[in-house]
């Protein structure tokens, strides 16, 4: 398991993280954004998709489970897994996983089976109001380079 831990003193330097690392992504990433409720996901995803040109607020899909960002490259497929704690998961989001975009999951533990083995873990934690701490972290080798240039600065 490679690892960094980030320290972010405020919303703007979540979303500039966000920023540098979907940059590092490539089509058919699959990110998974851990952490309590209000930690920062959604913000995350947020400074992401304003970085690939998105110019609207992102809001949490978590009524929609799923919003598709097919105007920005790679397309970016964000998932919000937080209603389907108790539900059937066989609602076809593999096809958006397995898919060419980018796509970042939150609340994947309610969604285990969907999860492939390959993946980019980010876990968010409340510090204080504006502080979080940022690991980042994979059991795989393909984000070794990704994980090891957050470590140079
Ligand atoms: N350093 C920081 N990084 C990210 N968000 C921060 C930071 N400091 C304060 N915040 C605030 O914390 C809130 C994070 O809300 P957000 O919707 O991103 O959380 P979430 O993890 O997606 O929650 P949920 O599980 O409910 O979807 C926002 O109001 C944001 O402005
Ligand atoms: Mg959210």
């Amino acid at each position: 398991m490679n690892t960094v831990k980030i320290v972010s003193h405020s919303e703007v330097e979540t979303k500039a993280l966000a920023s540098k690392i979907v940059h590092l992504l490539k089509g058919g990433d699959v990110v998974l954004l851990e952490g309590d409720l209000g930690a920062g996901k959604t913000t995350f995803v947020g400074g992401a998709l304003n970085s690939l040109g998105y110019k609207d607020h992102v809001v949490s899909p978590t009524f929609n489970i799923l919003k598709c960002y097919f105007e920005v490259t790679p397309n970016v497929f964000h998932i919000d897994a937080y209603r389907l704690e108790d539900q059937n998961h066989d609602i076809g989001l593999e096809e958006f996983i397995e898919g060419n975009g980018i796509s970042f999951i939150e609340w994947p533990i309610y969604i285990p089976e969907l999860i492939p083995a390959k993946h980019l873990s980010i876990c968010i934690k409340r510090i204080s109001d504006n502080e979080r701490d940022i690991t980042i972290s994979s059991e795989s080798k393909d984000y070794d380079s990704l994980i090891n240039s957050l470590k140079e600065n």
